[in-house]
């Protein structure tokens, strides 16, 4: 199976209009690169200028309610990143599951009501720090796949994501035998799960990606590409990643 490379920024609750320039330089790599997908992640308020500036880059929210619509005060369904135009959404990024107490129940739901409504779903795993230390990485990561995807069908798209806790924002990205060992684990729990669409999910690696690693990371195998926070804020951090992709 050969799958395409994805990188995928995710902003968090970083950038602003002016940051949109960004995203011209971006899409402009992303075209000279030729056969990876990139696509960016700002803040909700900034989905729908990012679409009219995107440059054709995919657009995306970071999370989406699991209900469609309701008194659910602060939140945003899947089908209202859609109306403005966004193709993809992040759910069940640690950062949501830790300040949100997200259950991976609920980053279920979320990721069913993305995928009904044809957005491309990244469904996001990782062990904490201590759960390393204990040894329990892999079993840790094994039981929050199994209960926070929900069964493939219809035509959009799932995709996994990856990032141990520990590796988020800190500069201390996860070593490549353990990025291995992570993305060798989550593929035959999809091919036991979904057979051979289960070949098909890409798996991305997040967790202090920069442009000096993320050829090695890519290099690994299973890991088909990347959930950049940190880097993907300007167009000098994300390029060399794009790049690397390529
Ligand atoms: O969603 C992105 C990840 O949490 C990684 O963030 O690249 O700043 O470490 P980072």
């Amino acid at each position: 199976h050969v799958r395409r490379k994805l990188v995928v920024g995710n902003w968090k609750m970083n950038g602003s209009l002016a940051q949109l320039a960004e995203l011209a330089p971006i899409a402009a790599a992303t075209r000279a690169a030729s056969g990876v997908d990139v696509a960016i992640c700002p803040p909700f308020t900034l989905i729908a200028p990012a679409v009219a500036r995107s440059g054709g880059i995919p657009i995306g929210g970071q999370d989406c309610h699991h209900e469609s619509a309701g008194a659910h005060t602060g939140n945003v369904s899947a089908g209202m990143l859609k109306e403005v135009g966004a193709r993809l959404v992040v759910v069940g990024h640690s950062e949501r599951r830790a300040e949100q107490g997200e259950s991976d129940e609920i980053v279920r739901r979320k990721a069913e009501a993305a995928l009904a409504l044809g957005l491309q779903t990244i469904v996001c795993i990782g062990e904490s720090e201590t759960e390393r230390a204990e040894g329990r990485a892999l079993d840790c990561c094994s039981a929050q796949l199994g209960a926070s995807i929900p069964e493939l069908s219809g035509e959009a798209e799932l995709v996994i994501a990856y990032e141990p806790i520990w590796a988020i924002g800190t500069g201390r990205v996860a070593s490549c035998d353990d990025v291995r060992e992570v993305h060798a684990l989550i593929r035959r729990l999809l091919v036991e799960r979904f057979g051979d669409a289960g070949r098909r999910v890409r798996i991305l690696y997040g967790g202090s990606v920069r442009g000096d690693n993320a050829a090695e990371l890519f290099a690994v195998d299973d890991v088909d590409g990347a959930l950049v926070g940190g880097a993907s804020l300007t167009a000098e951090g994300l390029v060399p990643i794009i790049e690397a992709a390529a």
